[in-house]
């Protein structure tokens, strides 16, 4: 096992630079005293896996390869601190793609060895939960958090840093999966969430008629696979007269709108007053304003928090927030961490 005897953390003056490379973005940022982003740094690897219609693992690992250096002297460009100056390192270390995690990961060990900083693995999904502590107030414990990505579709309960219990979890696809296989065959490019969100624009929502999905009451958990099907065949059946404007809005209500009913029933049922949602998918002006309305008319003492767009997708603001968070609880990883494609919470 290597150790280079880091300093200890002092989250007074720190400067901490925080690492993404799950999937298909190499980010870094860096964040001072915990509350000033002076940097946020993002390379997006879209165009090189658009020929695909996804992510290929293979090409992104390559390509994080070539960028996570470049980016990572921007971030501290960007910052004005040189590397002399950062007072610890974060970086994911999973769940994701296992050559796209090894790239920041193994940069990030290299550079607290080098500068002989304290250095803390990141969970991608605590990293996304973390984004919601740029919210200006933060969300005070506890609350429920709604993580919405192409990966995850999720329900916690945070009670505390040391207790985020999962209450509800996709049993097939993740949202942000969902929109991207049906913007697939609408002729979007990936990832087509985006744009199924800019065509709905104007759309009515009642033309076309999308089943209720997951709609049992006594579970939390999500299910997309059935409504991503119910879309596509809609969409190989249709004929001439088909409008896009108004398919897009209604499966983006559709999507959202189970999203809605769980997050409703579990803000009921666990007695919690304030929601967190974050994750690519919360990008989605239509999901922000939707449920931040529901959730409000539930009750008019009710909160909800969601980062500024750009904290929602995968960003390194979010995780040197994360490791700032950590850090400051004691929590430190030796050189021997790995990454994990596969990591529980
Ligand atoms: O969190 P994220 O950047 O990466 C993962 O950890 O998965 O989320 C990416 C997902 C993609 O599925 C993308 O289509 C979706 O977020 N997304 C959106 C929007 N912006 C990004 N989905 C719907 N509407 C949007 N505006
Ligand atoms: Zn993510």
């Amino acid at each position: 096992m290597i150790s280079n005897k880091p300093r200890p953390f002092q989250p007074v003056n720190s400067l901490i630079l925080g690492i993404e490379s799950s999937c298909d973005d190499t980010a870094a940022a860096v964040l001072k005293n915990g509350n000033q982003l002076l940097s946020n740094i993002t390379y997006s690897q879209i165009e090189l896996h658009q020929p695909f219609g996804g992510v290929v693992p293979e090409l992104a690992a390559r390509d994080h390869l070539r960028q996570i250096v470049p980016v990572i002297e921007k971030s501290l460009q960007e910052a004005r601190v040189n590397f002399s100056d950062l007072t610890a390192v974060a970086a994911t270390r999973g769940p994701g793609l296992i050559g796209s995690l090894l790239c920041g990961l193994q940069a990030g060990k290299a550079l607290a060895y080098a500068f002989q900083l304290p250095f803390v693995g990141i969970h991608h999904h605590f990293a996304h939960i973390s984004a919601s502590f740029y919210c200006n107030p933060p969300p005070t414990f506890p609350f429920l958090c709604l993580v919405v990505s192409g990966g995850h579709t999720s329900l916690s309960i945070v009670s505390n840093f040391d207790s985020i219990q999962i209450i509800g979890n996709t049993r097939d696809d993740a949202v942000g999966e969902a929109f991207d296989k049906i913007a697939k065959v609408l002729g979007f490019p990936y990832p087509g969430g985006k744009y199924i969100e800019q065509n709905a624009k104007d759309g009515n929502i009642k033309t076309y008629q999308f089943p209720k999905s997951m709609p049992q009451k006594n579970t939390l958990d999500f299910s997309y696979s059935g409504l991503k099907t119910a879309a596509i065949n809609l969409l190989k059946n249709s004929a001439i007269t088909f409008n896009k404007t108004d398919f897009c809005a209604g499966i983006q209500h559709a999507l959202v709108e189970q999203l809605l009913r769980k997050t409703l029933l579990a803000l009921e049922k666990y007695h919690l007053s304030r929601l967190v949602i974050v994750g690519g998918v919360a990008c989605n002006q239509y999901l922000r304003d939707t449920i931040t309305y529901e959730v409000k008319k539930l009750s008019s003492r009710n909160e909800v928090f969601i980062p500024e767009k750009k904290l929602c997708t995968d960003n390194g603001a979010m995780v040197a927030m994360a490791g700032f968070i950590q850090l400051s609880r004691g929590i430190q990883h030796d050189f021997s961490i790995d990454a994990k494609a596969y990591l529980p919470l």
